[in-house]
């Protein structure tokens, strides 16, 4: 073994066995995939090579000139090209010559994400997030560290497919960090710091819109692709199995900040209305345009979140927190009250990449033997979005409880390119019902 190889092997190996009461069993074996390329290199793996997984591997080789993208997997071939001509030309320095990923170790279709996860120590998941809770368990069982994009699942099954594995990886020692990014950035921990340590008081409300003019159009039509399985997976924000509406998908955000502002603990219940009234033609699936939900928390807090995606409406994204002593307004990186305060950079303030700052700290954390985990926060704020869209689809009160055993499984039990796979209808509050 050479000097290098032992340096890699020990600095991964005292990352996965920080953890307390690591038990022998769950040591990672690094030595099948020592990379020969570079020293201790860490070899990363992307799987779902679109523009978020394209960005979050430019940001992990960025994070560790020890970093060396070596494997990726999408259920696309021109999606690996695009993503691999990208990061070979993003011009940062010393990025390009780390991005060894030779045609053998490009990885097409469904199965693309295990033999990702068997060449890599840490892999980044960024498919839609139908798939999330499959790849990661397999992340999970063969003892991989994880970068894992929010939101964690789209169905109560899939959530505690998540959160089994979330458990399973702490057990372990392996570091998963999470694309709950807003947590990262440095202007709101300093703000929700000030709101924790009781600047505004007791919360009594906290708002939250995420309110934007939509995503990409259907990419293909139907007549373009070979299968009903294909026509949905291009166009996957549409299909609520893939992407969990957009209100689980994208306004996340601001249920995260909820979550993150009462501490991670969880609502009581939720009531909402959604529907849609915009984006109507069968081309958008069966997805909602705009959901208002409210979240009933014990002590009389409420968290009322509303989102909506309609074209040429003026967008809106903003988050405030009310306490009984003052107001935190979360974009405005400001405090009204008697502790009144609002955020200035100064030459010590810490980058303001909140997805560059993900990557510096699970990397830097990896290295020093203390691994990030906070797996299972990120599956409590995405049950929160879920239990949201679960009150809206079907009109009903949800409570945290119902929310996390449903048994409504949106996502298919297997996968084939000729599937001629059904169309989910939209959802019609009275009509569909809670299960
Ligand atoms: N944290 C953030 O701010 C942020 C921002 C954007 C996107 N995201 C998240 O990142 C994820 C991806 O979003 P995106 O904007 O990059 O989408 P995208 O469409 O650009 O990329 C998704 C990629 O995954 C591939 N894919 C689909 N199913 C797959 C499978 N089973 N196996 C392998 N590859 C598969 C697609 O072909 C595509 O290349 C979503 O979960 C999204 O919510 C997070």
């Amino acid at each position: 073994m050479t000097d290098s190889g032992s340096t890699r092997r020990t600095f991964l190996f005292k990352a996965a066995t920080t953890a307390a009461a690591v038990s022998a069993a769950s040591r990672i074996d690094i030595a099948d995939h020592a990379y020969a390329g570079a020293g201790d290199s860490l070899r990363i793996g992307l799987i779902g090579c679109g523009g978020r997984g394209t960005g979050a591997a430019e940001q992990a080789l960025t994070a560790d000139r020890g970093n060396a993208l070596v494997a990726m997997g999408d259920a696309f071939g021109n999606q690996i090209e695009s993503s691999l001509s990208a990061l070979k030309g993003s011009g940062a320095p010393g990025l390009a010559e780390r991005v060894d990923v030779p045609p053998e170790r490009r990885f097409v279709g469904f199965d693309a994400y295990k033999h990702v996860i068997d060449e890599c120590d840490i892999v980044l998941l960024a498919t839609p997030p139908g798939f999330r809770p499959i790849h990661f368990a397999y992340a999970v069982e063969k003892k991989k560290h994880a970068f894992v994009e929010k939101p964690m699942a789209v169905d109560g099954p899939g959530l505690r497919m998540f959160m089994d594995a979330a458990k399973k990886s702490k057990e372990l020692g392996l570091s998963v960090v999470n694309g709950f990014c807003w947590r990262y950035y440095a202007p709101r921990r300093e703000l929700m710091a000030r709101v924790h340590g009781g600047d505004i008081g007791a919360i009594s409300t906290i708002e939250t819109t995420y309110n934007s003019q939509g995503v990409w159009d259907p990419r293909r039509t139907r007549e373009q692709c070979k299968s009903e399985m294909e026509y949905q997976m291009r166009n996957w924000y549409y299909y609520s199995w893939l992407s969990g509406d957009h209100i689980v998908e994208q306004a996340v955000h601001g249920i995260d900040t909820m979550a993150w502002a009462m501490n991670d603990v969880p609502p009581e219940r939720c009531w909402g209305v959604g529907g849609r009234q915009v984006r109507t033609e069968p081309k958008y699936g069966n997805i909602y345009d705009h959901f208002s939900v409210v979240y009933e928390y014990p002590d009389d807090v409420r968290g009322y979140h509303q989102c909506r995606h309609w074209a040429n409406t003026p967008a809106r994204v903003a988050d405030f927190i009310q306490g009984t002593k003052g107001r935190a307004d979360v974009f405005g990186k400001k405090i009204s009250g008697p502790s009144k305060w609002r955020y200035r950079a100064d030459d010590n303030a810490p980058p303001l990449d909140m997805y560059q700052s993900e990557h510096n700290e699970m990397f830097a954390a990896l290295r020093d033997g203390k691994p990030i985990n906070n797996a299972e926060k990120a599956a409590s704020s995405t049950l929160l979005a879920l239990m949201g869209r679960m009150a809206a689809y079907t009109g009903e009160v949800i409570t945290w409880d119902k929310a996390m055993n449903s048994q409504e499984s949106l996502v298919p039990a297997s996968f084939d390119w000729n599937d001629d796979l059904p169309r989910r209808p939209v959802p019609v509050p009275g009509v569909t019902k809670f299960t």
